[in-house]
């Protein structure tokens, strides 16, 4: 039988989130609606955050009017607070993302709180999802280097991966966000992490800096991981991690993991029109 592998697209939310030049809502769109027709069932669409901090994600509610839903496809947002949640809600989010950090400096920078401020804060926030029906997924970021904070302990990681687990959410990305961890850091660094939450609530979400995302993938697959996230195109990096690369190329991971024989359930065909869209809007900016 054939192992399935889900890939979570992201790059409308993570992807988009950093280039500088505004990108229009109607092309936005365009880009979630391509990748509709792709063959996912799971899209990260925009991020219901602070305008003051990341303005590219400040038209999230038009975004969300305006895609065309398709059956079968979760269309999944980024909430850090309560008034994230409140703008999801209202724009009907199918699933929405709270966001944690394993290094305290990352955790700083991104959304301006401790860890454990962080915890605290998205425990109502998952409550009232929850009582609402939505589900929630979590991220912990930094997993094995903070452009900040430097090398995080797996421990760390194992933590926070283990509160949220706790807290409610039904799985937790693994980021990589400076996209510079080899495929022995992953490999410890789930070591621990397994011990705490097993690999079928997990997912991998590796930055490709270094161009090593394939063999992170390679290894979280050998720990039974069977969630990765990445970006159409290769999009992207994140506003609070400088010098840091996009999420690793959807196309890119597809075509490895059905050489590798997993399935995905994707038309490469399509992909790769959504792909050479979404490198038009990066030139643009
Ligand atoms: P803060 O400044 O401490 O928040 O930011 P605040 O509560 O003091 O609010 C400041 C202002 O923002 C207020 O407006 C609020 O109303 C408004 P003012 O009264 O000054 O006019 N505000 C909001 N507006 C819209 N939606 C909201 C919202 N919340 C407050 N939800 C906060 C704290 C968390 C809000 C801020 O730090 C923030 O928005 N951070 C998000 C940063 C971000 O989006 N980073 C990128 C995503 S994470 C990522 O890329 C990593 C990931 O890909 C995994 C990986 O690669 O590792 C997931
Ligand atoms: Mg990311």
């Amino acid at each position: 039988m054939t192992d399935n592998v889900k890939i979570f697209e992201v790059g409308p939310r993570d992807g988009l989130q950093n280039e500088k030049t505004q990108i229009s809502t109607a092309d936005k769109i365009a880009l979630v609606d391509m990748l509709s027709d792709s063959g996912f069932s799971k899209i990260e669409v925009t991020s219901f955050v602070s305008p003051k901090w990341v303005p590219q994600m400040a038209d999230a509610a038009q975004v969300m009017a305006g895609i065309t839903r398709r059956d079968g496809v979760t269309y999944a947002v980024l909430t850090p607070n309560l008034k994230g949640l409140e703008g999801a809600l209202e724009a009907d989010a199918d699933e929405v993302a709270i966001f944690a950090s394993a290094s305290e400096g990352f955790s700083q920078h991104n959304i301006n709180c401790s860890i454990a401020e962080s915890l605290e804060r998205f425990a109502p926030v998952v409550a009232a999802a929850k009582a609402a029906g939505v589900p929630v997924r979590g991220y912990v970021s930094c997993v094995v280097e903070c452009p900040y904070d430097g090398a995080t302990p797996p421990e760390s990681v194992a933590y926070v991966t283990k509160a949220l687990a706790d807290a409610g959410c039904y799985q937790i990305s693994l980021g990589d966000t400076i996209g510079r961890a080899t495929p022995e850091q992953v490999d410890a660094m789930l070591d621990a992490v397994l011990e705490e939450v097993p690999a079928d609530k997990l997912a991998g979400h590796f930055h490709d800096t270094s161009g090593k995302a394939i063999a992170n993938i390679s290894a979280s697959l050998a720990r039974g991981l069977r969630c990765f996230d990445s970006s159409v195109a290769g999009l992207g990096g994140c506003p609070y991690a400088p010098g840091a690369a996009g999420n690793v190329a959807t196309e890119t991971v597809a075509t490895y993991l059905m050489g590798q024989g997993f399935e995905t359930g994707l038309d490469l065909t399509k992909l790769g029109e959504a792909a050479r869209f979404a490198a038009t809007l990066r030139t643009a900016s």
